[in-house]
């Protein structure tokens, strides 16, 4: 099978490695890819162009001559890049326009969850500065302000105050800040729990649960400061209990797969749920069309099997490989460039990558990098994915932190306290409900 991951980060580069793992993959390419990916057996392709049009994907799927596209990033995914793909007969892991929605617009997102009775925060949608003003004002709490669209991450004021709330809703609404994707916005109830996410393949009306994530938003320790992409995340996750578990499946999971069938869109990819666990049970907080970042770098080196398998069963439909999961865990901790996520340089030298390579279980995803002759330079804000696997999450952890310390690049920054709440926990029984198969709901 020759396969084609569009992309360049830190999920891609873990995409790149699972699959270049797999027996059934004869070639293996990225486009527009990293300088890692390519020395980790990627091939580069020559087309040029934009990874948000979806010419170019189509570009690069046929000098590939590409069997399967792997389709990374929401933004190639909500251009229509895949229904180009599936149109042109590539088989492609990816929803089209239509499923790609469920993150493309929250506004969409809260009213398919209505129609289908998933939980989730009481909100109203605005597209009138005075209207939502009027609105947040009326509210009994400050309430969450979420740009419609796509915002990397950066669309969302957890608001402490009605005034700061109304700031946001300008912010979007009057002033642009979000351009056409802060045109309409999301105005909901804060939720107050623990934060997880549980992502599912889902491919049409079936569904299979991956093992359950937790990622840590904030850019400083004790979640302070503005969020950012991602600075780290674990894998499982032991204060997700069974029950809990089972009705995140039950009354997340199975009613969105089975309703974004029964709309008529034939989903075939990622559908990740971020979940707030409140007292009263799981309510979505988002869901993405894709791989979390960096979720992905600590869910997928824990399969037990072959990545290029399930994605393009999911894929093609009809799917039916069970998901097994390596007992343990693993760690991932972000370094990120000085200042980020506000602006930062680029083009320092990195050191002590190989060194920390070279320790047991560790994994370094490159996020944002490029390579110079010999030499890595940064070249993004999140740089580096520093992944451990081990038997018990304080030993991934413990490797993953020793690995970090070993990386010096000038202004490296990074959390202190990823997986901290994971405690020593050697690991759960993870997804005991749909016993880790391939599940439809009917
Ligand atoms: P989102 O992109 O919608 O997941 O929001 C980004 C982050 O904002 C989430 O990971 C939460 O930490 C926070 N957040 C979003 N919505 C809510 C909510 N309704 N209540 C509390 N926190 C929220
Ligand atoms: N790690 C959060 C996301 O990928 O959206």
């Amino acid at each position: 099978m020759r396969v084609l991951v569009l992309g360049s980060g830190g999920r891609e580069h873990a995409l790149v490695r699972a699959l270049s793992r797999s027996p059934a993959v004869s070639a293996l390419y990225a486009a527009p890819g990293s300088d890692a990916m390519f020395r980790d057996g990627a091939r580069p392709v020559g087309a040029a162009g934009s990874l948000d049009d979806p010419a170019y994907a189509l570009a690069a799927a046929r000098e590939a001559r590409a069997d399967l596209v792997v389709v990374g990033p929401e933004a190639p995914l909500a251009a229509g890049s895949a229904d180009a793909l599936r149109q042109a007969g590539v088989a492609t892991f990816g929803p089209g326009m239509d499923g790609a929605r469920i993150e493309a617009s929250k506004a969409w997102a809260k009213e398919f969850m209505a129609r289908h009775g998933i939980p989730t925060a009481e909100a109203r949608v605005f597209d009138d500065f005075g209207a939502a003003q009027r609105y947040i004002r009326s509210c009994p709490q400050p309430p969450v302000v979420k740009a419609d669209g796509l915002a990397q991450g950066k669309g969302v004021v957890v608001a402490c105050s009605h005034d700061e709330a109304v700031e946001a809703a300008h912010s979007a609404l009057a002033r642009g800040a979000f351009g056409a994707a802060g045109r309409r916005v999301v105005i909901e109830e804060r939720l107050v729990g623990r934060e997880v996410s549980v992502l599912a393949l889902v491919s049409g009306p079936r569904y299979l649960l991956l093992a359950p994530a937790q990622d840590h938003k904030a850019v400083f320790d004790g979640d302070r400061g503005p969020n950012t992409g991602g600075m780290g995340a674990y894998s499982p996750v032991p204060w997700v209990d069974a029950a809990t578990l089972a009705r995140v499946e039950r009354e997340i999971i199975a009613p969105a797969a089975a309703g974004l069938a029964a709309e008529g869109i034939d989903y075939r990819g990622v559908l990740y749920a971020g979940l707030m666990i409140t007292a009263q049970g799981p309510r979505v907080l988002e869901f993405n069309c894709r791989f979390g970042d960096p979720e992905a770098q600590v869910i997928l080196p824990r399969l037990d099997g072959d990545w290029a398998a399930l994605l393009a069963e999911a894929a093609t439909g009809n799917p039916s490989t069970p998901a097994r999961w390596l007992p343990g865990g693993a760690v991932c901790v972000v370094l990120a460039s000085g200042g980020y996520p506000g602006s930062y340089r680029t083009g320092l030298p990195i050191d002590g990558l190989e060194q920390a390579e070279a320790r047991p279980g560790v994994t370094v995803y490159h996020a944002g990098t490029r390579r110079e002759g010999s030499r890595w330079l940064t070249a993004g804000g999140r740089v580096l994915a520093v992944t451990a696997t081990a038997a018990t999450l304080g030993e991934a952890r413990r490797r993953a932190y020793e690995s970090a310390d070993l990386i010096r690049f000038e202004g490296k920054h990074c959390r202190t306290d990823i997986a901290a709440a994971a405690g020593e926990a050697a690991q759960q029984e993870i997804i005991p409900t749909s016993a880790n198969r391939w599940t439809c709901l009917e």
